[in-house]
């Protein structure tokens, strides 16, 4: 969603924070803006991408500290004046803000009954008001920030330039902050990537800090007075080019990569010999996985279908209860919370809001929670505190498809791991564990011939609604290939495992209605081939998702065989061709597939 930059150094501001800024537009925005203390506060900033906006500067911006952020719309709509930065009503202070003002407008009434009038609608600028008014009181940039965060409500990530101060400042409640320390200057954002090409010492703030950058370095401070307690940490560098490299998008790099994704999180977590899973991150003994009640796993979206598939791992193969929660749900639905459970919390940027406030919701009521999570030091990482990483490397894409296949993968190895201290024998958890490990290679051999992909894109691309079905296992890969479609080439489509189809959706059917069934050659299948002659007898038209070789080819009109492998590792190779549709499909209506609209890479708002 929305991101930050602010830079004090020696160097040009503006270089620096626009590379930034194209560093966070993976996150998704709809304008981008840009302040620098140079004489004057200059502010530029337009609706539209970074490139416009760039597009429109003056060639050689001088001036070496500013502020700069792209804004995904919240409170006021996508225009020139509603983009950030916010300045005070005297030019004085510039502000950007991630997050949400909940009493924004409460605050912004008393400001205007003093006579303070607004330039957008923004709840953000209300900030910019009383930090200005704070620094018109002779207050320091901290201690002004500090006054002006107090009394206001809601979540921040934010980043203030002073006219009169050579000095950044930034605060965090909710909303993440990460400093870099390199040689040439402090550099802030909302996101620590856009700092690896300048330094890999990064200071994640906690919730509750504020940092100043000015004359004498940087010091962390709690909002509430004292030192903070945040120490920087050295970043690994993560396997993965940040860059597009040869291919024309994001996703489609991101698909190809899942073999080497795959491969990054199990080496290491699988041991053949033994037969079991070593997810060490967990702090999980033998022991203690023996006295868990239950698990529950919780996510949004791709997350939460790769959850799903995690939970009928567990209860299949450790013969546990295991249940998945939607978590933008689950604290509005005063769960009980069994402190000896386990809670997994699964996703790809650490920052999902929804997820993290279910995270808080179960630790409030005693429970702990490990985290899922491809970004290290992400908030929901630091919130849980133990976990697994996933290992995805840098995922740009809005739409998730490396992550998902590595949440699953991550939760098969601890759904065996599991699995071997409640009875599961080693026999079948070795067979699962091979399964898993021939799957990169299996993937490999897939996208290198992906079958009749744009048949099936003809077939869906101007349909009205698309119906995925599968059963068990695939009734998630099911669910997760509608979300493709329909969140890149914008068509309806619903999702039912197989079996549900009978009792409602099958009211949708006409001539040339287009059913995607995920049909791996599993105990179901038989199940599932039921549901394709209903489809069919009522006219409509079927791609195959299916087994290479298998026999139920011959019901699909439109048929793309996967490679064999163990059932249980069959939505890692099913899910490829519905990744590989919705891609192709969004290109083919001229979308843009790595940006689609309306939606972030990371949900920062409830
Ligand atoms: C995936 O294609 C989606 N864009 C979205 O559903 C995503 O999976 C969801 O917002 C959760 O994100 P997270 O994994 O970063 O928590």
């Amino acid at each position: 969603m929305c991101g930050i930059m602010g830079y004090r150094g020696q160097r040009r501001a503006a270089p620096v924070l626009l590379g930034g800024l194209r560093r966070l537009e993976y996150r998704g925005y709809d304008s981008a803006g840009l302040a620098i203390r140079n004489g004057g506060m200059h502010v530029w900033k337009q609706i539209g991408r970074v490139q416009g906006l760039v597009d429109n500067l003056p060639a050689e911006i001088q001036g070496t500290l500013g502020i700069a952020h792209t804004r995904w719309a919240t409170h006021g709509g996508v225009t020139d004046e509603n983009a950030h930065p916010h300045l005070g009503p005297h030019q004085r202070v510039a502000i950007v803000h991630n997050g949400i003002i909940e009493n924004a407008g409460a605050v912004r009434r008393d400001l205007e009954r003093s006579g303070a009038t607004f330039t957008s609608e923004t709840d953000s600028e209300v900030i910019a008001h009383r930090l200005e008014a704070a620094i018109d009181e002779g207050l320091e940039p901290l201690e002004a920030m500090r006054k002006a965060l107090n009394g206001l409500r809601g979540t921040w990530g934010v980043c203030a330039a002073f006219l009169d101060h050579d000095a950044v400042v930034c605060a965090r409640n909710g909303s993440p902050m990460a400093i870099g320390e390199a040689e040439h200057g402090v550099i802030f954002s909302s996101d620590p990537q856009p700092l690896s090409e300048h330094t890999n010492r990064v200071l994640i703030l906690e919730d509750g800090d504020m940092a100043i950058a000015d004359e004498s370095g940087f010091r962390v401070e709690r909002l509430t007075g004292g030192a903070s307690n945040t120490t920087a940490i050295v970043m690994e560098e993560a396997w993965g080019e940040a860059e597009l490299g040869d291919f024309p998008h994001f996703m489609i790099k991101e698909i190809h990569e899942q073999p080497e994704a795959l491969r990054h999180c199990i080496s290491g977590r699988i041991d053949l010999r033994s037969g079991n899973g070593r997810l060490g991150g967990l702090h999980l003994s033998p022991k203690a996985l023996t006295e868990v009640p239950h698990v529950r796993l919780l996510g949004c979206g791709t997350a939460m279908h790769a959850a799903l598939i995690g939970q009928q791992l567990i209860e299949r193969l450790a013969r546990l209860p295991a249940v998945t929660h939607v978590a933008s749900e689950f604290r509005y639905q005063d769960p009980v919370v069994n402190p000896r459970a386990l809670h997994f919390a699964v996703s790809q940027s650490g920052e999902t809001m929804d997820t993290l406030a279910a995270i808080k919701e179960i630790q409030l009521k005693g429970g702990e929670v490990h985290g899922v999570v491809n970004v290290v030091g992400s908030s929901i990482a630091r919130l849980c505190g133990q976990g697994v990483y996933i290992h995805s490397g840098p995922e740009q894409a809005v739409a998730s498809t490396k992550a998902f296949s590595n949440m699953v993968a991550a939760l098969t190895i601890f759904a065996v791991q599991i699995g071997r201290t409640r009875g599961l024998p080693p026999a079948e958890a070795k067979q699962v564990l091979r399964g898993l490990r021939e799957v990169p290679d299996l993937i490999e051999a897939y996208l290198a011939d992906q079958g009749p992909i744009m048949d099936a894109v003809e077939m869906v691309k101007d349909a009205s609604s698309v119906l995925f079905l599968g059963r068990d296992l695939s009734a998630s890969v099911a669910r997760e290939g509608a979300l493709k479609l329909m969140e890149l080439a914008y068509v309806p489509c619903l999702a039912y495992p197989a079996g549900e189809m009978k009792h409602g959706p099958i009211a949708l059917l006409e001539e040339g209605s287009p059913v995607i069934v995920i049909a791996p050659d599993d105990e179901v299948k038989e199940k599932v081939s039921s549901a394709i002659h209903e489809c069919r007898a009522r006219g409509a038209r079927i791609v195959l998702i299916c087994t290479k070789g298998d026999d139920i080819a011959e019901q699909g009109d439109v048929v793309i065989e996967v490679p064999r492998t163990h059932p249980y590792c069959s939505p890692l190779l099913t899910v490829l061709p519905t990744q590989l549709i919705a891609y192709h499909t969004a290109l083919s209506l001229g979308l843009d597939v790595d940006r689609p609209r309306n939606l972030a890479k990371s949900v920062t708002v409830e």
